[in-house]
């Protein structure tokens, strides 16, 4: 089972997939980092992790599709089964959907539906909800929709802070990813 990433930024989900004997037990190789921006440190992780690279940035591209379709051709040179998305900071578009249905996960971290978008952990600490959390699910149109695959709860302390919070989530992701990677490498 070979696994494609798409990242953005620090990359911690990352390296907690390149870390996680979870995947070498279940013979999952990450085959390949996408990044689309120059400079994130995902991708000295990757070069330390000795896993292929392909870069490119959405800026040089009039649309949406057309960085897909380039992004769809670089990934298609190292055939993954699977892909995961680990804070990658673009919305599909439909070529790249159909070009692998039902094979792409993304890690949001919050309980889905509550709170979708990208201030997810903010926006739950703001509302002062009693327990967020962390969702893996099958990326469809939507954004941070489509099936759940795995959802794990976090509580929210009463003496929490935004940053203690995010940091006990990014804790749990770093569990529930590889755990949720090697559930749909064994749905095959
Ligand atoms: C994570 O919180 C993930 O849930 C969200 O983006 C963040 C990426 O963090 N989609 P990192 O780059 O993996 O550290």
């Amino acid at each position: 089972m070979r696994l494609a990433v798409l990242a953005s930024g620090s990359g911690s989900n990352f390296q907690a997939l390149v870390d996680s004997p979870l995947l070498k037990n279940a013979s999952v190789e990450i085959c390949c980092l996408f990044c689309n921006v120059a400079g994130a440190k995902v991708i000295e992780r990757a070069a330390r992790a000795g896993i292929a690279v392909e870069l490119l940035s959405h800026k040089d591209f009039k649309s949406r599709e057309d960085f897909d379709r380039a992004v769809l051709a670089k990934l298609s040179r190292h055939k993954p089964d699977l892909i995961a998305l680990a804070g990658y900071m673009r919305i599909l578009s439909p070529v790249f959907l159909a070009t692998y249905p039902d094979k792409i996960l993304n890690i949001h971290p919050a309980l889905l539906p509550k709170f979708p978008g990208a201030n997810a952990i903010k926006d739950a600490f703001a509302a002062k909800v009693p327990e967020t959390g962390v969702t893996v699910h099958l990326v469809d149109l939507g954004v941070d929709t489509g099936p759940i695959v795995l959802q794990e709860r976090v509580p929210i302390r009463a003496d929490d802070t935004l940053e203690s919070l995010a940091e006990r989530i990014h804790k749990v992701e770093h569990q529930v990813y590889p755990k949720a990677v090697v559930m749909m490498a064994k749905r095959g």
